[in-house]
């Protein structure tokens, strides 16, 4: 292949692999193979008790007495269990029967703003897609109708669902994004039909493709050209507004690189998580990235002022068996205050996959793994999506629900 040029022969190797690939894909992937083929597992009184916020027994009595509820299925040891759809419809009955008020229902009213949330950290491996999805899915299960949006060219949150955009030829958040073809005149596709559902209800996502670095190709030709075409900061809020009805909130998952992508998802977003990971607490590279963080506000802000509802921190991979990280732990609990989320996401080897992501915990069933673990792990992702939820109230102006111990 010496007489090829470098394009050419990169261009084979990509041929070459996509046709093995194909192949082994046939092979591999039988429709029963696939996880999304299976429904998320179904929850038990207890866990829906504890994801709607109402006390146990007051919960079973409604079940028994309230028009409307859903039946469920009997299943080992004749317990009663529920599907994340029968949850939702828990949730309606209880909202309609005044059980709950507008703070246990995560439902955007009129005149609230959709919800946006940046998952933000340039380093990589903090948890930023770990926590995303198991996020997602916590916040999903108690009722918010959610839109994940992976703007990470890996994918690694839409193969968590899952969703496979390279591999199944769907479209992605690329085609959304992308500028006008020159040559063609094709425009990008509206987001509605790069939006894909997953086996999880209220879960969305428009997927992540390797073909998002594309765009990045595209925004600098764009500066270039000077085509006065929709600038690169505003693609994701202006994609956003045809399904504002349709989420209560947005998540966006980022790659751990600076992007066009990424501010353009900073300048979409209303609210940060940032994950910090021990590995990454020398606190050195910490200041830096925040100063980064803020040399890419300014950017947008040249554009529009920006006040976030709020910029939140959380500690990942957390163990506080190991001194160093409790002395961190501390250290920025001081500095940085309120501003630290009170909930670590725990390490744990238990839950961390072979593969390159964890699998999310509500799909974990907690009957077949050790009962301290499962509940160490639970109680440090239902905080999280407690603080989270309590954000995103106070943003709709509501007072947080306080939980109670059941
Ligand atoms: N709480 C945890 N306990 C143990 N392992 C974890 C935990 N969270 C994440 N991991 C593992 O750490 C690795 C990185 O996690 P993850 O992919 O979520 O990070 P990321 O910040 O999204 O990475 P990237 O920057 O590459 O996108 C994964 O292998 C994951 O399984
Ligand atoms: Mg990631």
């Amino acid at each position: 292949m010496a007489d090829l040029l470098a394009s050419e022969q990169l261009m084979r190797f990509s041929e070459i692999i996509d046709s093995a690939l194909t192949q082994q894909r046939e092979l591999l992937h039988s429709p029963d193979k696939r996880k999304s083929d299976k429904p998320l597992r179904s929850f038990s009184v207890r866990e829906v008790s504890h994801a709607l916020r109402v006390k146990y027994n007051s919960l079973r009595q409604y079940l028994n007495t309230l028009e409307g509820m859903p039946a469920g299925t009997l299943e080992a040891g004749n317990r009663k269990y529920f599907t994340a759809d029968e949850v939702n419809q828990i949730l309606e009955v209880l909202m309609a029967e005044g059980k709950i008020g507008p703070e246990r229902f995560p439902r955007r009213q009129p005149g609230d703003d959709q919800a946006r949330l940046v998952v933000y950290n340039l380093k990589g491996g903090v948890s930023k897609t770990s926590l995303s999805a198991n996020l997602a899915q916590f916040l999903a299960l108690r009722g918010y109708r959610i839109l994940a949006i992976d703007l990470d060219p890996q994918a690694s949150f839409s193969d968590m669902f899952d969703i496979q955009a390279d591999v199944d030829e769907l479209p992605s958040i690329y085609d959304v994004l992308r500028y006008e073809d020159p040559h063609t005149g094709a425009a990008p596709l509206p987001i509605t039909e790069a939006i894909q559902a997953t086996y999880v209800p209220n879960i969305d996502i428009v997927p992540g493709s390797m073909s998002m670095t594309e765009f990045e190709f595209e925004t600098s030709a764009s500066f270039r050209a000077g085509d006065g075409g929709t600038p690169f900061h505003r693609r994701i809020a202006d994609a956003l507004e045809l399904v504002d009805d349709y989420y209560d909130l947005v998540l966006f998952d980022t790659p751990p690189h600076m992007s066009f992508a990424v501010i353009a998802a900073v300048y979409a977003a209303r609210g940060m998580l940032i994950p910090l990971s021990a590995g990454m607490l020398d606190v050195v590279s910490l200041a830096k990235f925040l100063e980064l963080a803020a040399g890419t506000m300014e950017v947008v802000e040249q554009h529009q002022d920006k006040r976030y509802d709020f910029i939140r921190f959380v500690l990942t991979r957390y163990s506080a068996s190991d001194p160093a990280q409790l002395q961190l732990s501390s250290f920025l609990r001081t500095h940085l205050r309120d501003a630290m989320l009170k909930h670590d996401f725990v390490s744990s080897t238990a839950i961390a996959d072979a593969g390159n992501t964890m699998n999310p915990l509500l799909e974990i069933d907690p009957s077949g793994f050790n009962r301290k673990t499962y509940d160490r792990i639970f109680e440090s992702l239902s905080g999280i999506a407690d603080e989270v939820d309590a954000e995103i109230m106070r943003s709709w102006g509501r007072i947080p629900f306080e939980r109670e111990d059941d």
